[in-house]
């Protein structure tokens, strides 16, 4: 699996700690079957003030120690850019990198407001050749009002990120439900751990996989953890989603329960 997008690096943001608990986490991404792993710190001034120079040094540093404990584990550069009228500028500049110098960057709107015109935003940004991946739009408190824009974002080419704990139930009923639905309406175009530490939010994505297994099919658990995190990272182009508005039989128990145990 590839997971591109993770809090691995040391005292960077609110991911890991410390060397140590970085490479706990890497052990614990290789033993869970990951192969290559997306560095993302948060990119969010003035709290997280990170740049592609800091976030490289401290791969670098991390990397050597990888090498030093023998453990497998392809570190990629990236950054979990928070929405910021800088974001252009800063992507061209390149001192906010996109995922491995590719057109994708992780976009992470803020979790409890609706910015107004984010899809404006996302426009701009496609227009100067960029795609931004809509980082857990399931855990985002305001798509219980608004799921119209996700639908809007998806729909105009936004690639969409699910998180691995959201899909296996560790953030409660309501993202697990909002997740059943992007995956049902095949709206989902890779997931990834969003890794902050070992214990809480650990880098850990077969659970997932093995669930869209039977929630959806082989192929998409695949495509999801593998093909499509493979495709970014060679800069091209995502296949067409299957979206579709008919949940499957066999979906439509495992959804009804989550919707009635909601309104319970
Ligand atoms: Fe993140």
């Amino acid at each position: 699996m590839i997971d591109l997008h993770s809090h691995i690096l040391p005292q960077i943001d609110d991911g890991a700690k410390s060397i140590d608990i970085s490479l706990e986490m890497a052990r614990i991404a290789v033993n869970d079957g990951t192969k290559i792993i997306a560095c993302t710190p948060h990119i969010r001034p003035p709290t997280y003030d990170n740049n592609d120079k800091i976030i490289q040094s401290s791969i670098n540093a991390l990397r050597r120690r990888l090498k030093e404990e023998n453990i497998d584990l392809k570190l990629v550069m990236g950054a979990d850019i928070h929405i910021n009228p800088n974001v252009l500028e800063r992507l061209q500049n390149k001192s906010a990198p996109t995922l491995y110098g590719t057109k994708y960057f992780l976009f992470e709107p803020p979790h409890h407001i609706l910015p107004p015109n984010i899809d404006r935003f996302c426009e701009q940004v496609m227009q100067a050749g960029y795609i931004p991946v809509l980082t857990h739009p399931e855990r985002l408190t305001w798509i219980e009002n608004h799921y119209d824009v996700m639908v809007k974002m998806d729909e105009m080419g936004v690639a969409v990120q699910l998180t691995a704990g959201s899909i296996t139930g560790r953030f409660g009923e309501r993202a697990k439900y909002w997740s059943d639905k992007f995956l049902a309406e095949g709206r989902v175009d890779i997931i990834a751990s969003d890794a902050h530490d070992p214990k809480h939010r650990p880098p850990k994505m077969s659970g997932a996989r093995d669930y869209i297994a039977k929630f959806c099919d082989d192929e998409t658990a695949r495509r999801l953890t593998l093909d499509n995190p493979l495709l970014i990272l060679k800069n091209q182009d995502l296949p067409a989603k299957k979206r579709t508005k008919s949940i499957k039989k066999t979906q439509k128990s495992v959804f009804r329960s989550v919707i009635d145990r909601l309104k319970g």
